[in-house]
């Protein structure tokens, strides 16, 4: 374990002993950044979809056109809201590819995030990563450590992909959108990939229950909810569809597998 992060579980009131979204997340991308709580949970998830590895490389994948898509339309500051721990293609490097001199802040509620981003974007000063819960978009947005990255009189990109379905409707992610919404001027992107039950539902019904006894209850969402997210964006083409579908370099087969929905928005 990394020295710090007992204590920084502690602090935000988490148990470092209950497999955790943003560790499991790294195991089935295969990364090391994770326990055997996690790797459990994992297994359970696969039983209830045996497809769920190749959901989230579709996922990643999506996570990288977008970005790339935002960072050639001359987005040069993004921010990734339940960005998950460092992997392969992040958000700043995709950006970076296109932009050297590109931001990148990474927020997630999970401090093992925090621990592993510190060490590995050590050497890029245009990166960060600060532990903030999105169900509080004040602390997001009026951070000075974000304010000291985002220069929110110019367009942002935004991201939350993979992420909303974690937070329940009794705590409005739509207030949180709407509040980053507010902030972020006209020429802002938004990035959202989100669980569904609208096509695999009887699958996804028992993720969902596997997340609820390993790490925490999942909210799947109905197209119409998803899209509320995107209210005051103007939908890219080819508008919010199913994760596989959102300009795809290659067709993929039985696109309703993969049982996300995506899209991004222009503001
Ligand atoms: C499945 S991972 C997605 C990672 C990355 N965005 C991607 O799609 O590749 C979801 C992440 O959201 C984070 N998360 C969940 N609820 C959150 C909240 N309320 N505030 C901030 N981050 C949250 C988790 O800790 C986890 O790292």
């Amino acid at each position: 374990m990394r020295p710090g992060l007992a204590a920084a579980y502690e602090a935000h009131g988490l148990d470092m002993n209950r497999a955790s979204v943003a560790r499991m997340y790294d195991y089935m991308l295969g990364g090391k950044d994770n326990y055997a709580v996690d790797r459990e949970a994992v297994a359970q998830v696969m039983v209830a979809d045996p497809d769920v590895l190749s959901l989230v490389r579709e996922n990643r994948a999506f996570v990288v056109r977008a970005t790339r898509l935002m960072a050639e339309a001359g987005i040069d500051q993004f921010l990734d809201v339940g960005s998950g721990m460092p992997t392969a293609e992040n958000v700043h490097q995709v950006a970076q590819g296109v932009n050297p001199d590109a931001r990148t802040v990474y927020i997630d509620n999970d401090p093992i995030v925090l621990v592993h981003g510190q060490a590995i974007l050590a050497d890029n000063p245009l990166t960060t990563v600060v532990t903030a819960d999105l169900r509080d978009p004040a602390a997001i947005i009026d951070n000075p450590h974000v304010g000291s990255f985002i220069d929110w009189s110019r367009p942002v990109g935004i991201l939350s992909v993979a992420t909303l379905h974690f937070v329940p409707d009794e705590d409005d992610p739509w207030a949180t959108m709407a509040a980053l919404r507010e902030v972020s001027v006209p020429g802002s992107y938004l990035a959202i990939s989100h669980a569904t039950s609208d096509t695999v539902g009887e699958t996804v019904g028992k993720v969902a229950e596997a997340y609820q006894r390993t790490a925490g209850k999942g909210t799947p969402r109905t197209r119409e909810q998803v899209l509320r997210f995107f209210e005051g964006y103007e939908l890219l083409d080819p508008g919010l569809t199913l994760v596989s579908q959102w300009r795809p370099p290659l067709p993929i087969p039985q696109p309703e597998r993969y049982w996300f929905y995506a899209g991004v928005g222009r503001r």
